[in-house]
């Protein structure tokens, strides 16, 4: 029932079949020597994949160079890859300037899916475990509140909220990772922040790529090259910092997940010991710091700019928040009680899932995806915005309607919930997707608990909706007016 994939009898025949090379890919023609390269400068890439697949169906692909990419732009045909033949497409391609940012690939997000990556992964998401099962709950909380407190400071004025969004989504990470909570004029903060932004977006630019296709660029003089190595030093400068206060502990403080990532480096056994160094627990900081900071406070902003689209519908949560909390606030645990403002969420993470190309993926083993023949080391896109957008699945789908997500007695459950999937799936599932969850829920009550969120007066347009997309898809700064609630405290 998808456009461009096969239908269920053909894929059950599929098995019996062998896969060829002959069933080829459909895809749009491409320059003899630089490919689709073109299709990749898109300005809005998410939106541009999507409407290709209007073309070629649910999956094609793009050459560029001498790599071939496949896109995936239907839940259906993502699960299959990501979760069903997982461990054929679990790598990550491998590229000089990827090696350049992530340490020699020492980190999560672009390491290749090796027993060094298998190692880090299971380290990382123990210690993540391990101390968000302790604090994560009281951690949000705290930045949930701190950040009302600042709304309230701007007395109803005009406020671009973004910087605060960002500054509450990187103080839970940095609590967790290093103990350490930051106010928004600290200048480490900052630093950090402009630090980790400039490598994303640098990274993502056509001077950069353009080294990874050709590697002869690498011997001229490349001025954002060097602006990209700057920065580099820089991030890792300061990380380096944070674990050398716990490296020098002798009895490491486990609360927080650096003391506990080193104490798990201390406690490898000795097969384990060639494995992990103090440099896979420094790049897996700086991917819970990219992965937790900007996807969270985006994430935050597109639900605000949302809200003003649609008023009646911010009223409806705070009906809901008021009926179910009596005037407390909420915990996490509400969640089942609340499906007005968990659809918000889920619509607004539809429309908008602030990773939408995920990382991409590479095949590590021949296979197969909707019975396409799929070679070794072709460079995987899961279209998460895409597969948001598919008219089969998505009734109206570029329309804000959280009520899609509600069933007909107004609970949660409505919706095709199995084919949202913003947080990816398989063995790359996004290592914060707990994290995130409980931000969203408790950020999101939080403010609309207390505020109304309203277009300025001097405001003659809404917030653009469609977006800056790069690794991740954020909303054009807006200003927005947070009027307070009337008090509701028991
Ligand atoms: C990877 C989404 C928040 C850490 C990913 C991926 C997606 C994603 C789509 C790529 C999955 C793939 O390659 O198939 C999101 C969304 C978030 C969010 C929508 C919030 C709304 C977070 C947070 C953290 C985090 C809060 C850290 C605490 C990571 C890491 C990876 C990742 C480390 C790499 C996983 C791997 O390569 O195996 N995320 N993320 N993310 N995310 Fe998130």
């Amino acid at each position: 029932n998808h456009k461009g994939s096969k239908s269920n009898d053909s894929r059950f025949l599929d098995q019996f079949l062998p896969c060829s090379s002959s069933l080829s890919l459909p895809g749009p023609p491409g320059h003899f020597l630089i490919g689709n390269m073109m299709e990749l400068k898109h300005d809005h890439l998410p939106i541009h994949l999507t409407n290709l697949a209007q073309r070629y169906g649910s999956i094609y692909r793009l050459k560029c160079g001498t790599t071939t990419m496949v896109v995936l732009n239907s839940s259906e045909v993502i699960r299959e890859a990501l979760v069903k033949k997982w461990c054929d497409f679990a790598g990550r391609p491998i590229s000089y300037t990827g090696n350049i940012v992530s340490g020699g690939g020492c980190n999560i997000s672009l390491g290749d899916y090796t027993e060094k990556w298998k190692a880090q992964h299971r380290l990382v998401h123990s210690s993540l475990q391990r101390c968000c099962k302790k604090s994560l709950h009281d951690v949000i909380e705290r930045q949930a509140l701190h950040l009302l407190k600042v709304l309230m400071g701007y007395k109803g004025c005009a406020v671009d909220l973004s910087e605060d969004f960002t500054v509450a989504a990187s103080n839970v990470i940095t609590t967790l990772a290093f103990g350490i909570e930051y106010d928004k004029s600290s200048s480490e903060l900052q630093e950090l922040h402009r630090c980790l932004n400039e490598i994303v977006a640098l990274w993502g630019s056509a001077w950069i790529s353009a080294l990874d296709s050709f590697p002869l660029l690498r011997k001229l003089p490349n001025p954002v090259f060097a602006h990209l190595l700057k920065e580099v030093v820089r991030r890792d400068e300061i990380i380096g910092r944070h674990l050398n206060n716990y490296k020098s502990q002798d009895k490491k403080n486990q609360d927080v997940i650096t003391g506990s990532l080193l104490q798990g480096l201390d406690n490898q056994n000795t097969e384990d010991k060639a494995l992990l160094t103090d440099i896979h627990v420094h790049m897996a900081t700086v991917d819970l710091l990219i992965g937790g900071t900007e996807t969270t406070a985006a994430w935050l902003n597109w639900m605000v700019a949302f809200l003003l689209h649609r008023p009646e519908v911010q009223e409806l949560v705070y009906e809901e928040l008021c009926t179910v909390l009596e005037g407390r606030y909420p915990k996490y645990s509400d969640r089942h009680r609340l499906p007005v403002l968990c659809s918000l969420i889920s619509e607004v993470l539809r429309l908008r899932p602030v990773a939408p190309l995920a990382v991409p993926h590479r095949a590590i083993r021949d296979s197969s995806i909707a019975g396409y023949f799929i070679p070794k080391n072709t460079v995987i896109i899961p279209n998460l915005f895409g597969a948001h957008h598919d008219p089969e699945v998505w009734p109206d789908p570029y329309s804000f309607k959280p009520e899609r997500f509600l069933n007909e007695g107004g609970g949660s459950g409505g919706g095709s919930t199995r084919d949202l999937i913003p947080f990816g799936g398989g063995a790359r599932l996004c290592l914060g997707e707990s994290v995130a969850k409980m931000e969203l829920f408790l950020f999101s009550a939080y403010l609309l608990r207390d505020f109304q969120f309203l277009l300025p007066e001097s405001e003659t347009s809404l917030p653009d909706l469609r977006g800056v997309a790069s690794v991740v898809l954020k909303i054009k700064s807006y200003d927005v007016v947070a009027r307070p609630r009337p008090v509701t405290n028991p």
